[in-house]
């Protein structure tokens, strides 16, 4: 066993010499994609508030938005839709990869390792001009649904379906995870789910995205390291975790009981708290309403009635609001999608979002090299290894 080692004493290791623990409030870059503003609660696309895109745009228009900086035109959209379409197929090799997958891979593993591979069978992947980079965004968000649908049907023992191109991008999402054509609720539903996880300033998963790209790395390594740090319970995985919980409670009476048990062992609750909102969290709101609209039609509430009194019972006993991730547990479970698909389509749709930071780091690159402050163990001799 090692000998703790005393810090150098003649070190500075007053707080002040770390900016702030896990970079939190530290300004790493300019961007002019997105603005979220914790003490308002405000979501900027940009420019373009959350609350009107979520009741009047659709993903095709956001994902433009956020590609090139501004909403399209008629003749824009039609060949932005026409290129999505174009690649909605991927390739079989991936499809086959998919297939040879050990059935318990956690979904997010096999879409990281999915999404990595495509790059072997895109021919302008190294190609980190701006107009092949533009294209390569289009190519993943097209495929990533392609993808993220082929892994939730075979982890259920179903071949992958096909896409079609006569669907809207949520529309031929949803069929390609059913296999059926979507309801237009449903198709909806899925459509804002989409617009409003596209895009979130520099979180975790976009933050890791750019420091790939900075070192001019291509887009597919900047993608794949985004799945990697997006998977972690602490940022995308929480919505699975909000599924087990609401399963685990089980009844609204269970609520609070549940919830000053996890408070007394200081356990954490999964949906509540964000590193920026300070209020609410301006996305779950559509997605609570979503949900409570999806729980009549199915005719099964249950999970939204404990979500609420869940929601009531946290923020009276931490003082923290639910995130994106909490009301977006109950509803893609009304959508039919399984607990541990819920991050996959997370990154289906925050795809986006990436792909936009990568294009503006790229286009004024500079390293991503923060500095560190050392208080190891002061410089010592090197031990033989017998006088150790
Ligand atoms: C999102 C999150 C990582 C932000 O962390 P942060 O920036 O450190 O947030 P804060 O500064 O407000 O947290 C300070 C303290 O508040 C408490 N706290 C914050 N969120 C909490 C939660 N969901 N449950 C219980 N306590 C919480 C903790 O004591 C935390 O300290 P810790 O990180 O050392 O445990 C954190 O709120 C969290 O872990 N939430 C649960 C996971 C989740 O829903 N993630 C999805 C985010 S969209």
């Amino acid at each position: 066993m090692t000998a703790a080692v005393a810090p150098d004493a003649d070190k500075d290791h007053s707080a002040d010499k770390i900016a702030a623990r896990g970079l939190k409030g530290v300004v790493a870059a300019d961007t002019t994609i997105c603005d979220v503003d914790g003490e308002l609660g405000k979501l900027i696309y940009r420019g373009y508030n959350i609350h009107e895109l979520a009741t009047q745009s659709t993903f095709e228009e956001t994902a433009y938005l956020l590609f090139k900086g501004e909403l399209p035109n008629d003749a824009q959209l039609a060949d932005f839709n026409r290129q999505l379409v174009h690649h909605r197929q991927v390739e079989p090799q991936v499809l086959d990869f998919l297939r040879s997958l050990p059935k318990d891979t956690p979904p997010m593993t096999a879409l990281r390792s999915a999404v990595s591979m495509s790059a072997a069978y895109d021919p302008i992947a190294e190609d980190e001009s701006p107009a092949a980079n533009f294209e390569k965004s289009i190519r993943l968000t097209a495929e990533m649904t392609t993808i993220v649908a082929a892994i939730r049907r075979l982890s259920a023992g179903l071949e992958p379906v096909a896409p079609r191109s006569d669907l809207s991008h949520a529309g031929n999402f949803m069929y390609m995870l059913n296999g059926t054509a979507p309801s237009a609720d449903a198709e909806k539903a899925m459509d804002l789910i989409l617009i409003l996880h596209a895009e979130h300033g520099l979180n975790a998963s976009t933050f890791a995205a750019r420091v790939i790209a900075a070192t001019l790395s291509d887009l597919y390594s900047a993608i794949t390291g985004a799945i990697g740090a997006l998977k972690g319970p602490l940022h995308g995985g929480a919505n699975t975790e909000v599924l087990k919980t609401l399963f685990e409670i089980g009844s609204v009476e269970n609520v609070v009981p549940w919830v000053d048990a996890v408070r007394a062992k200081k356990g954490k609750f999964m949906g509540f708290g964000h590193a920026v909102y300070q209020v609410e969290d301006p996305r779950a709101v559509h997605l609570k309403e979503l949900s409570r609209r999806l729980g009549i039609e199915t005719g099964d509430s249950k999970l939204y009635d404990i979500s609420i009194a869940m929601e009531q019972a946290v923020k009276a006993s931490i003082k923290k609001n639910c995130n994106v991730d909490f009301y977006s547990a109950s509803l893609q479970h009304y959508m039919g999608i399984p607990g541990d698909m819920f991050t996959c389509v997370f990154a289906a749709s925050r795809i986006v979002g990436w792909c936009a930071h990568v294009l503006e780091q790229v286009s004024d690159n500079k390293i991503i090299r923060p500095s560190s402050n050392y208080i190891g163990a002061p410089e010592r001799n090197y031990k033989a290894i017998g006088t150790r």
